[in-house]
């Protein structure tokens, strides 16, 4: 029991699709500025510092505890790592504009591990409370998003970030329930949800209704967005982009600009003759289809299992 314990500090997070990682950056420049900008625990940034051992690599995370064990975690390359707290949407404009030789940019979406299993984070259908804030700091908790916000809301949330059918019984169970007094926990969140979703096999049937709130409490899908905004209008020349998604409304948002960027005519459909140039791309992608885990991956780390990699290269100044 107590080696295990202590097996959970020291890797609270396995990093997935590592080697699939690394190859997506197999062609980047081996000098330069990395930027990770979901540093998590470390794993891939480790990786990636040990691998290329001339890259300097800053790593982002809006979760002081996630900062404070990374720091530790990269201690023994401390000349080339740095750490920043903060949203990356918040940090990559700036950091984009003063620096030059950006080679690489790692963003491995969505929350970790350890902050998914962690009761007091209140992520879990375990939780004595409820917040799932990445950032201990922002406004907005679960708790005010259950308790707060009325029937179309959170049917909305539902439907929309949930994917599920039974968006309007759960909508209307949560507001019904709270008649009695407000939702305070991930438990009791779980019951209310169980009693009006259909149970299918082992997984509980408000995943998706949880996972739901959690991207609305950390507003994912729009720091995601926002990322993307900033890499088209301030595009890392010659850098190599791998970003990890873990549902389809992630990977979509990823899969649709990534498309955009290496597309060289512009030109509307249906024009008989280009007239655009030809010359817009930005970059191309290496791979065209994204990257999964591989068998003995998906048997280690369940995590794993609905994770995409794809990589995307800008091209240097003048080359297309
Ligand atoms: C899946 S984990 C990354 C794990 C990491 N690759 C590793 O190997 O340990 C995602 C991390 O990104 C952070 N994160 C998610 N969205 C963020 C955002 N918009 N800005 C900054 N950090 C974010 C979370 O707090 C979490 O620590």
């Amino acid at each position: 029991m107590a080696s295990k314990k202590r097996d959970a500090l020291q890797t609270p997070h396995i990093p997935v699709l590592l080697h699939e990682t690394l190859r997506c950056y197999e062609t980047m420049s081996p000098n330069g500025l990395f930027i990770d900008a979901t540093l998590g625990y470390g794993g891939h940034s480790e990786a990636i510092l040990r691998r290329f051992e001339n890259i300097r690599l800053i790593g982002i995370d809006r979760d002081p505890e996630a900062i404070a064990f990374s720091t530790r975690r990269l201690a023994p390359f401390k000349a080339r790592f740095t750490a920043v707290r903060g949203a990356f949407s918040d940090v990559l404009p700036d950091l984009l504009a003063k620096e030059r030789a950006v080679c690489g940019i790692l963003a491995d979406f969505g929350v970790s591990s350890l902050q998914l299993d962690k009761k007091e984070r209140g992520f879990s259908f375990e939780s004595d409370n409820l917040d799932m804030r990445m950032d201990p700091d922002a406004p907005l908790t679960a708790y005010d998003v259950v308790n707060g916000y009325d029937v179309e809301a959170l049917g909305r949330l539902f439907r929309e970030y949930g994917e599920s059918r039974a968006w309007r019984r759960a909508a209307e169970a949560v507001v019904e329930a709270r008649k009695k007094g407000a939702i305070e926990s991930g438990k009791a969140l779980s019951e209310i949800l169980g009693k009006v979703l259909p149970r299918k096999g082992k997984t509980n049937p408000a995943t998706p209704l949880f996972q739901a709130i959690r991207i609305e409490v950390n507003d994912e899908l729009g720091e995601i967005t926002r990322l993307l905004d900033v890499l088209e209008a301030q595009p890392p020349k010659g850098a190599v982009v791998g970003l990890i998604t873990f549902h389809s409304l992630e990977d979509r948002l990823v899969k649709q600009r990534f498309r955009k960027w290496a597309q060289s005519c512009i030109c509307p459909p249906g024009v008989p003759r280009c007239v655009c140039g030809n010359n817009h791309a930005l970059g191309e992608m290496p791979v065209k289809k994204p990257l999964t885990a591989s068998a003995d991956e998906l048997q280690k780390n369940p995590r794993s299992r609905s994770a995409k990699l794809r990589c995307f290269r800008f091209y240097e100044e003048g080359e297309s």
